[in-house]
């Protein structure tokens, strides 16, 4: 908000009063200093919102909602920054000071820059179709890429002579478009030998170009180094492309090269993006979020894969809302999404997508594959892990709901007596309806056993915030209702867990007897904890 600066929102604070902006939609009562209303941001019959003309202040004592004009307007109307000075400056009777024009040598040296890139853009789409660049179009073609594809990409040749070099010797900004570089005996082209892929922004301008090797010499890939038109961090290829297609699909699939990209786009997922050249950066998951904060992650099954997605979850989680669907698909076999497309076609590819795994999962996965849960010091680190990349949502409501879904995890498959693996998912019965009662008048009168039992109670799907009726239970009596019924619940997981191995027992799997008896006693044990309890 560079352009809008400081005077002009003081300024309407100045010419407005709030009493008149929140007069609007709230009705507004002089009592002592302040004036009283209903508060607009939660529902009250007794009014508890007061705004201060003086101060220039609202605050509500019900909900805690506090601000000014703006950001009454901006919550009041659901509206971004700008729209709500706007309404406010309507208000006012004011007009909006214009975009301060930019600097104009900027804009110039700019200008140049796109233009330079786009002429060599040409030159290199030229060069393509003439005998120096037939390997190149050869290659291209036996890799898939149509007339059409080649044409809407403007994918071209850079010959192995200087021919940017030479053709626009008078250009001053061959070398600040990264096109050329100074050597010993002059200018020398960036690219040479190489397949061309035009980056382009999100206008659609040329702003720097991708360099495929063409000979199987590495690096595969080259890209223009940073210019004043192009910052690889923060640049996504393909996005030009795909913003009408993602805001029609409404999700972002981000792939991990531009090739992918494109046969992705033209293979029936025009979301498609790739970054550039680097690994996924707060940037590139800045400019989609954006656009859409629904993002499909598409990497390669491979350890680099399940590395890069980690670092994509990671980058991602200051993102999440609870309105985000942020998944991550893995192409397994060694494979990337272009092989996909070419040996199985799009119908396996959409598989692929529509099987990813969200954010939540992916997480609570990687979570239990870097750490040694079984042992106290691994649920240790991984609890701090966990909570490192939790703390990391801003959004408070989604943040304590993936707090409360992963305690519910963490009792039901770290926990020490869990760990006896079964094949078999346990499901035990609900709760009936006088139990539930009973748990709901309990957390809600002792609210105390709610929190030290939260994990356990978080298991049984209650709605805790039901009304109930009142039950004649002290703390003490309340606390051991509460781990009674634990010991119960966790008795009917063994004894079905016992089950379980009894018939594979009976179908001749001798190699779970141990497992039994383990089990055996474990009943034993927590039967009698149950009976001493229930004795005291
Ligand atoms: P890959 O090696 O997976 O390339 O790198 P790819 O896209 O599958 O290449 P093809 O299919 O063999 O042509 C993924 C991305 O990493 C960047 C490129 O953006 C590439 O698309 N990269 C890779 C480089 O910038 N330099 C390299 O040397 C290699
Ligand atoms: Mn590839």
């Amino acid at each position: 908000m560079a352009t809008l600066n400081r005077n002009f929102t003081d300024e309407l604070r100045a010419r407005l009063s709030i009493v008149d902006v929140v007069g609007r939609r709230v009705p507004l009562v002089k009592k002592g200093q302040n004036y009283w209303g209903c508060c607009p941001f939660h529902n009250e019959k007794t009014p508890s919102f007061s705004v201060n003309e003086e101060k220039g202040f609202y605050h509500c004592f019900g909900c805690g909602e506090h601000g000014d004009i703006i950001s009454f307007t901006m919550k009041v109307n659901n509206m971004d920054f700008r729209a709500a000075i706007q309404e406010l400056a309507n208000q006012a009777g004011v007009k909006m000071p214009d975009y301060k024009p930019r600097d104009p040598r900027v804009v110039q040296r700019e200008e140049s820059l796109f233009d330079i890139c786009e002429k060599a853009a040409q030159t290199y789409v030229e060069k393509l179709f003439t005998p120096d660049g037939a390997h190149a179009l050869e290659y291209i073609k036996q890799r898939g890429f149509t007339d059409d594809m080649i044409k809407k990409y403007r994918i071209g040749y850079a010959p192995r002579n200087n021919i940017i070099a030479n053709k626009y010797a008078d250009s001053k900004h061959l070398i600040e478009a990264g096109l050329c570089r100074r050597g010993e005996y002059g200018m020398y082209d960036f690219f040479r030998d190489k397949l061309m892929f035009p980056i382009f922004n999100p206008k659609g301008n040329v702003v720097a170009f991708s360099g495929r090797s063409l000979d199987g010499s590495e690096p595969k890939y080259i890209n223009t180094t940073d210019t004043d038109i192009f910052h690889k961090r923060r640049t996504v290829f393909g996005f030009n492309f795909a913003r009408d297609a993602i805001h029609r699909a409404n999700r972002t699939i981000v792939v991990e090269g531009q090739i992918d990209a494109i046969k992705m786009q033209c293979g029936g997922f025009p979301e498609t993006v790739a970054p550039l050249g680097t690994a996924l950066t707060e940037d590139h998951i800045s400019l989609l979020c954006k656009s859409n904060r629904n993002i499909t992650f598409c990497f390669d099954g491979d350890n680099a894969g399940q590395k890069a997605a980690a670092r994509a979850c990671s980058i991602i989680m200051p993102f999440a809302r609870d309105t985000s669907d942020i998944k991550f698909a893995f192409v397994t076999g060694g494979k990337d999404p272009d092989e996909i497309l070419k040996s199985q076609g799009q119908d396996a590819m959409r598989k692929i997508i529509d099987d990813a795994v969200p954010l939540v999962d992916f997480l609570w996965n990687l979570t239990n594959a870097s750490f040694v849960v079984s042992t106290p010091g691994g649920r240790s680190q991984a609890e701090k892990f966990l909570k490192k990349e939790i703390d990391k949502i801003t959004d408070p409501d989604f943040k304590s709901e993936i707090e409360k879904e992963y305690n519910a995890r963490k009792f039901n498959s770290w926990h020490k007596w869990k760990r006896t693996d079964s094949a078999v998912q346990i499901k035990l019965p609900d709760i009936d309806t006088i139990t539930k009662n009973t748990l709901v008048y309990i957390v809600n009168t002792f609210p105390e056993l709610g929190e030290r039992y939260m994990d356990f109670l978080g298991t049984l799907n209650i709605d805790f915030d039901g009304n109930a009726a009142d039950l004649n239970l002290d703390l003490t009596a309340a606390e051991k209702y509460i781990v009674s019924l634990k010991i119960q619940r966790h008795l009917e997981k063994l004894n079905t867990q016992k089950q379980n191995l009894m018939t594979q027992l009976l179908s001749g799997d001798e190699g779970v007897r141990n497992q039994i008896s383990q089990i055996d006693e474990d009943i034993k044990k927590y039967q009698q904890k149950l009976d001493t309890l229930i004795s005291m």
